[in-house]
């Protein structure tokens, strides 16, 4: 079998387990009716199935970003169980009492499962040292659904690189979002043996729809997909997710992140927004707020410019970064 023939068949299994994932219930396994989560069931029927294709294989495991209260990861380690799986998660979101990381532990003693492990931790400092949990096992199967920001899911896909396997599949969750979709072109288009392999999205993001047509994305795939697969011999065609021609809104970062109010934006924008639709209430709700934000960093505001605040007073005016030593001049 040459390598295009070892590249075809995996492409075929992947292909299939989407094909499946489309068709049927996720994969039964003991305990599952204990979890709840953030996922539709397609979703993780996929990522179950991705899973299984990996199981056994002691040079590999799974990884996951965004780990909530255990859905995802739980149901692809109990589907795989002898599959070693890793969900990272710093618990600082959809967490108002800080119980999520003792949910999935107990859930995880409750359903039997052995082969997860919790890193309870920032994504990025969690990625940038990842070898210290994983050893010598490269990621199978990545999920990427913690933090939706444009950096945070480029770089996501960017510092997994170098602890990708080199026949690893990508999910990436909603990817309904437009800028969701660009983080994932621009990933594409940089990391040229990267394809996209499957796409399905829905008209609008599930909180927005019907009960009716919230539970049918309840048991499809939610928020939209991506799949994104290494194809280094070029057998798949080279289809981007689309996204918006405008980089509007991604210009628009320079003068958020320059403005001596930026942490602000958050609450800004939804005053701005109760105000033009002429909602006095909410306006003053987040004028509120506003004010309570603007009070705990009064002190940095005041030292910033309105705009153009460059964060560089501290840095030098000019260093020249040395050779390495031992490397000859
Ligand atoms: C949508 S939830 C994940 C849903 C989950 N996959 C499920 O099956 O239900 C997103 C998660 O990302 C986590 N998250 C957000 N920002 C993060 C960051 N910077 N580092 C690590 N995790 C983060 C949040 O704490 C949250 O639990």
């Amino acid at each position: 079998m040459d390598r295009n023939d070892g590249v075809r068949s995996i492409l075929a299994a992947y292909q299939d387990a989407i094909r499946a994932a489309d068709l049927s219930d996720p994969v039964g396994f003991d305990g599952d009716h204990v979890l709840t989560g953030k996922s539709g069931h397609k979703l993780f029927g996929v990522l179950q199935r991705f899973g299984q294709l990996w199981e056994g294989k002691d040079d590999a495991c799974y990884l996951e970003v965004g780990v909530f209260q255990g859905l995802t990861l739980l149901s692809v380690a109990g589907a795989a169980p002898r599959l070693r799986s890793f969900g990272i998660d710093n618990f600082a979101f959809f967490d108002p009492n800080g119980k999520n990381s003792n949910i999935v532990e107990s859930r995880m003693q409750d359903i039997g499962v052995e082969n997860a492990t919790i890193i309870n931790m920032d994504y990025e400092d969690a990625l940038e040292t990842f070898e210290s949990y994983c050893g010598e096992r490269k990621i199978g199967v990545y999920f990427v659904d913690g933090p939706h920001d444009y950096r945070s899911q480029l770089i996501c896909l960017s510092l997994a690189l170098p602890h990708l396997h080199e026949q690893s599949i990508i999910v990436v969750d909603d990817s309904n979002y437009n800028h969701v979709r660009q983080a994932n072109a621009d990933f594409l288009r940089t990391n040229a043996d990267w394809k996209l392999l499957f796409q399905a999205y829905t008209p609008e993001h599930p909180s927005a729809m019907t009960e009716g047509q919230r539970e049918e994305a309840r048991r499809g795939w939610w928020n939209g997909v991506n799949v994104l697969v290494r194809d280094p011999s070029d057998q798949l065609e080279r289809v981007y997710p689309p996204t918006l021609r405008s980089r509007e809104r991604f210009e628009n970062d320079h003068t958020v992140h320059a403005s001596r109010i930026s942490e602000l934006a958050p609450t800004a924008l939804r005053a701005a927004d109760s105000m033009l639709r002429w909602n006095p209430l909410s306006f003053l709700r987040q004028r509120v707020l506003l004010e309570r934000e603007y009070r705990a960093r009064k002190r940095i505001i005041r030292e910033r410019h309105r705009g153009i605040n460059t964060e560089s007073s501290a840095l030098t005016s000019g260093d020249l970064t040395p050779l390495r030593k031992g490397v000859a001049p």
